[in-house]
């Protein structure tokens, strides 16, 4: 029986530090890794310089976010000779390659998959003297009740509701990272909801790989009833939830969507390719039409909402004509904002048993063209913006400006503007006054 109960371990005096690469689901897996790490007697150190426990949460999706986890490790390696220090590797990495991390590395203690962090105080107790593999999967939610997240924002919090992913498309390493799908029970969200409210969360985000096939395990509860029921939820101000897959995402979410102001206006749905015959090779499970119908019923159910996307280039065997359907595509829709990659064969997925037959220099110019369009999408998009007042929750200071703070309004843009006092996590009103391809400017605006 896996003990989900949390017991203050040896962890005293020790310090750890995370590193985190990958999507918002490791972010939010690294709040929790120090949770359990600080409940078993473990303290967050600043700096990797301190500590005696460096864990890298890694992620597998294309081969150079691999690539960050082995240049890493090759950065903190000559600090391991000075002074006695463990080296775990967790994330999607830790679960795809397991065993062969420890041949390919020797150095690290321990290897450790997304459904065994619960263990994480008894896997470093007993590694040192051996390497420590911890790897099974698990077919149901692991939850340990009394589990304090260590998160990093005050005012937004990620809350999990499923993980892994059926769906197997032909290019994507996750299904064998994270396994099947799992769906937490909704008792457990709902606590984790009433506590984050009265803790003075103002943001939530539902996390999953697929947000909208989640059930509740216990009694059936569809995706859409979740989403209802958190609008109405006393005290929190803003819900969304990431990621959605076109295949699944329904009439009913659309109008759970409609139904409080609470749930933003403001959808991510990977589109990957705007070619039918591409998509039918990436076993997407839609077609161009049927994504751009659920698009135009998504604009006129909600109207203002802001879209955002996927996009992978030079998938095999794409040619120009289906590439042109991308930009076009992107034409139709005009998305407030894309993530566009080249594709990465990946091991154990079924594009890559055949051959990676784009050259690299097409692909390269293939994302140049998309990241070209939707930077003049954008910029059309955020001056249309100019001299509008919007609501903005504060996140802290800007990067490019530390003069300036930073945060994000209900559309998921970046707004930058000057403010007297520290305003993170609060809601401001800012009014616009210029704006740039990737973020918006403007000033407080009193109530
Ligand atoms: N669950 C999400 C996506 C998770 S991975 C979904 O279904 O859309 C995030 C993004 O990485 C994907 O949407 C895809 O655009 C990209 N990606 C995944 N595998 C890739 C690969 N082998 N090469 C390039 N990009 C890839
Ligand atoms: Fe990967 Fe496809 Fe699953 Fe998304 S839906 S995680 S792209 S297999
Ligand atoms: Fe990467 Fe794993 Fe997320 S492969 S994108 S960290 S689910």
């Amino acid at each position: 029986m896996y003990n989900t109960r949390l017991t203050p371990m040896d962890l005293k005096d020790k310090s750890f530090f995370l590193r985190t690469f990958g999507c918002q689901m490791n972010e939010s897996d690294s709040e929790k890794i120090a949770g359990i790490l600080t409940a078993a007697g473990g303290r967050e150190a600043e700096r990797v310089e301190d500590a005696d426990i460096i864990i890298v949460n890694t992620c597998a999706v294309r081969e150079k976010s691999e690539e960050k986890l082995y240049s890493y490790l090759g950065r903190i390696r000559p600090r391991l000779d000075a002074r006695p220090v463990l080296v775990g590797v967790a994330g999607c990495v830790a679960q795809a390659e397991s065993a062969n991390l420890v041949a390919r590395r020797p150095f690290i203690d321990f290897v450790v998959g997304p459904d065994n962090y619960l263990r994480l105080p008894e896997i470093i107790e007993r590694c040192g003297e051996r390497t420590i593999i911890a790897d099974e999967w698990s077919n149901d939610w692991r939850e340990a009740p009394d589990l304090l997240f260590r998160r990093r924002s005050p005012a937004t919090a990620a809350v999990s509701i499923m993980e892994g992913c059926d769906n197997f498309c032909s290019y994507c390493i996750v299904p064998f990272s994270r396994g099947r799908e799992k769906f937490r029970p909704l008792r457990h969200i709902r606590a984790e909801l009433a506590e984050l409210a009265a803790r003075g969360y103002q943001e939530i985000q539902f996390l999953g790989q697929n947000v909208n096939s989640y059930r509740d395990p216990e009694t059936g509860t569809p995706f859409a009833a979740l989403l209802f029921e958190a609008g109405h939820m006393p005290g929190l101000k803003w819900v969304r939830f990431l990621t959605s897959h076109p295949k699944t995402f329904s009439a009913a979410i659309i109008e759970a969507m409609t139904s409080s102001p609470v749930i933003c206006r403001q959808v991510h749905l990977p589109l990957q390719s705007g070619s039918t015959s591409v998509l039918a090779r990436m076993n997407r499970g839609y077609s161009r039409e049927e994504y751009l119908a659920k698009i135009t019923l998504l604009q006129e159910r909600i109207p203002g909402i802001s879209l955002s996307t996927d996009i992978i280039v030079g998938f095999p065997g794409e040619t120009e004509e289906e590439f042109g359907e991308t930009l076009s595509a992107l034409e139709a829709v005009r998305f407030a904002n894309i993530f566009s990659f080249r594709y990465s064969p990946r091991p154990r997925t079924s594009a890559a048993k055949g051959p990676d037959d784009v050259p690299f220099d097409i692909k390269r110019r293939r994302l140049i063209e998309v990241q070209a369009l939707q930077k003049r999408i954008q910029s059309a998009i955020h001056e249309s913006l100019i001299g509008t007042t919007m609501a903005v929750l504060g996140e802290g200071p800007s990067r490019k400006d530390p003069a300036m703070f930073s945060g994000r309004n209900e559309s998921y843009q970046v707004v930058n503007f000057r403010a007297p006092t520290d305003v993170r996590g609060r809601f401001v009103r800012v009014k616009i006054s210029g704006s740039g391809p990737y973020s918006l400017r403007g000033d407080l605006v009193e109530d």
